[in-house]
């Protein structure tokens, strides 16, 4: 049933996609303007994909961007669906059984987050070493299609050592500072309370957001090696007087652009290696 779906949609995109995408990418709030840097681009509007849930929230365009990248054949995702808009989190993932059904190997997963962890600044960047699910659900409860992944998926290794590597020698290359540590995904939208950061603080999270986790638990469940960064747009709640606002979310994003565009191409442009 599910995988009946996931392939509707992948014979779709496949008749517009000439060649399978390796890479994949999910583009975070502020943060789909590295979909317009795809050269020879095919895009496509998730209403036109069978299965595909239609996103709501202003900051994203929804669509699949489909091209050259760094020369490499990516898939972007400019916009993403959140749990919290009211969408199972099967809905929330499908996209990514999607790109898998398309030949995606490598996921690159980027979203904007509060910062938790008092070293960070908004505008700073972090590569995601693991993640903390606090959303209460899991993405693969349900029966399991083994042909699609085991039931019980290992996460030891969720975000790619390998990918980090990368990421990090790449940022050095660049002279962009990379912050590393633990991405913690709460449902949202209401943002976090001041005593809630104290709590993710203690529980050992440096970074948190209303994204992410679900798609990285569908893409290790379908054995691809992931990388996620995060754009820490904003200080937790309770760590400055100042209220949380979407838009400071937005702009910190466009901000920091420069710098988050410059490292994702040239990652990319390791992996077309
Ligand atoms: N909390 C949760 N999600 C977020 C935040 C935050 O402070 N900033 C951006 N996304």
């Amino acid at each position: 049933m599910d995988r009946q779906a996931i392939e509707k949609a992948a014979d779709v995109l496949r008749q517009r996609m000439p060649a399978s995408p390796a890479i994949g990418l999910i583009l975070g709030s502020g943060l789909g303007v590295l979909a317009d840097e795809i050269e020879e681009a095919v895009r496509i509007p998730y209403e036109e994909i069978p299965g595909f849930p239609v996103s709501t929230v202003e900051g994203h365009a929804g669509r699949l961007v489909y091209g050259r990248l760094e020369g490499a054949t990516v898939v972007a995702m400019q916009g993403r669906f959140h749990y919290y808009e009211g969408y199972s989190l099967r809905e929330v993932t499908f996209p990514v059984r999607v790109m898998k059904a398309l030949g995606v190997r490598e996921l690159i997963v980027t979203n904007a987050a509060g910062g938790v962890n008092e070293r960070f600044q908004p505008g700073d960047l972090m590569v995601i070493s693991d993640h903390i699910n606090l959303l209460g659900t899991n993405p693969l409860i349900g029966p399991n299609d083994p042909e699609l992944g085991p039931r019980f998926p290992d996460m030891t290794e969720a975000y790619s050592r390998r990918l980090r590597q990368l990421a990090k020698d790449a940022a050095a290359r660049l002279g962009i500072r990379l912050h590393e540590g633990v991405y913690v995904a709460n449902t949202g939208p209401s943002y976090e309370t001041p005593a809630e950061i104290r709590m993710i603080r203690a529980l050992g999270g440096d970074a948190v957001g209303m994204s992410t986790v679900p798609e990285v638990i569908v893409a290790r469940h379908a054995g691809m090696e992931v990388l996620g960064i995060s754009c820490i747009s904003n200080l937790a709640a309770g760590m400055t007087d100042a209220p949380l606002h979407h838009d400071e979310v937005v702009e910190t994003a466009e901000r920091v652009k420069a710098d988050f565009l410059r490292l994702v191409k040239a990652i990319v442009a390791e992996l077309a290696k």
